[in-house]
């Protein structure tokens, strides 16, 4: 099988990229990526000499640059990773996420109903579906209802490739992952903030009393629900994808620091994020009873493995967190009321008019 990778330099597609090329049967992949911040081919290089793996440096909202790729490789399946995924830098700069997550998505949704790509995964979020009060878990017909832009972004997506589906028949399937977490993720989501400011011996800033839930999935165990979604899964469906394991934040925090031997005198509880949902769960009930995946990771065995990931791979962690991450933290971290409410007197502004 040929399958067009987008964002595969990034934390989930590069763990995909590497999963499909150790196959038995190797899948060829042609990898497109624009190598933003998230991105790093640092991340492909035990696979960088595979002759089945071509990068291309592009972006997927250059429908030349696509249709290029679409014409010369013909690819049996696109699987969509690409995206501006934080939602904190969404806060602050939403502008990429629509750029790359609406206007990119529609460009190669429209060029793989150009080339009639004979199917093409979505990979979304449980973000779509907004914060949830216990003891509720979505399945894939609850209502959608984003809180932040980066979320926004997801779920308009989410209907823009559904949409090709029902209106020109493209091959749609849409996935709904919660929470990933592993080696090789960028140092501005939770896990692997809080592992390298621990090893670092470095505040642990906690938004708000922490007691936000989401539900955790390794992600090694993600990319297996893709691939069974590339042989198993239905035109035109949703799939939601999740860890069933559910945590508080301040739990997740704890057990890093107790990992780590690092003190809890570390945690700094800091001004919460503007719209922050309290509670992600979803269930994955129709993958599982559909295609018979289940989550095989337990959260104490992946987090252990990724703190000893992080511990062995200081070289990358001190790469990564170099340049234009340290502007980032400044601005999230150092800065963190200020900017926050240069963000909400904007809010205040945008009500009185
Ligand atoms: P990431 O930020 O680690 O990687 C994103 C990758 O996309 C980077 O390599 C980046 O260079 C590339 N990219 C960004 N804009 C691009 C563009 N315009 N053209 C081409 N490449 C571009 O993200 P991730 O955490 O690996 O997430 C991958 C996908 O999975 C996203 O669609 C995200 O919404 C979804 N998802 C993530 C999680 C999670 O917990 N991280 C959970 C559920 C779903
Ligand atoms: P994050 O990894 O950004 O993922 P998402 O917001 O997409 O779920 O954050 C996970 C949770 O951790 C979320 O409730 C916000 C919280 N959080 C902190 O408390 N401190 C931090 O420094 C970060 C990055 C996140």
């Amino acid at each position: 099988m040929k399958i067009l990778v987008t964002g595969g330099a990034g934390f989930i597609g590069s763990a995909f990229v590497r999963m499909a090329l150790a196959k038995a049967e190797p899948a060829r992949v042609v990898n497109l990526d624009k190598l933003t911040y998230a991105g790093n081919l640092e991340n492909l290089e035990s696979v960088a000499h595979y002759p089945g793996h071509r990068f291309v440096h592009g972006d997927i909202g250059d429908a030349r640059a696509v249709d290029g790729i679409l014409d010369d490789e013909k690819p049996d399946a696109i699987v969509h990773f690409a995206a501006e995924s934080h939602v904190d830098r969404s806060i602050f700069s939403p502008s990429p996420a629509f750029e790359t997550n609406l206007r990119g998505t529609f460009t190669l949704l429209e060029a793989a109903r150009a080339h009639r790509i004979p199917r093409f995964i979505h990979v979304s979020t449980d973000e779509v579906y907004g914060s949830l009060r216990a003891p509720i878990e979505a399945d894939e017909d609850f209502p959608l209802n984003p809180s932040s832009p980066y979320s926004a972004s997801k779920a308009g997506s989410d209907l823009l490739a559904r949409s090709y589906f029902t209106t020109y028949g493209l091959p749609v399937i849409i996935t709904r992952a919660s929470n990933n977490y592993g080696p090789f993720q960028f140092p501005e989501k939770l896990i692997p903030l809080m592992i390298s400011n621990a090893l670092e011996r470095r505040p642990l800033p906690v938004y708000g009393d922490g007691m936000q839930v989401r539900d955790w999935l390794y992600v090694d165990d993600h990319c297996r629900a893709l691939m069974v979604m590339l042989e198993q899964g239905r035109e035109g469906e949703i799939y939601n994808i999740g860890g069933s394991r559910s945590v508080p934040n301040i739990e997740v925090v704890q057990k890093i620091l107790h990992a780590t031997g690092a003190p809890d005198t570390l945690i700094e509880h800091v001004e919460d994020r503007p719209g922050h949902d309290r509670r992600y769960a979803l269930t994955s009930a129709k993958l599982i009873r559909e295609t018979g995946w289940e989550a095989e990771m337990s959260f104490e065995q992946g987090l252990a493995e990724t703190i000893d990931w992080y511990r062995q791979h200081a070289g990358w962690i001190e790469r990564v967190k170099s340049g234009e991450y340290l502007n980032y933290y400044a601005r999230n971290y150092d800065n963190r009321e200020a900017e926050l409410r240069k963000a909400s007197s904007a809010r205040e502004r945008t009500k009185a008019q």
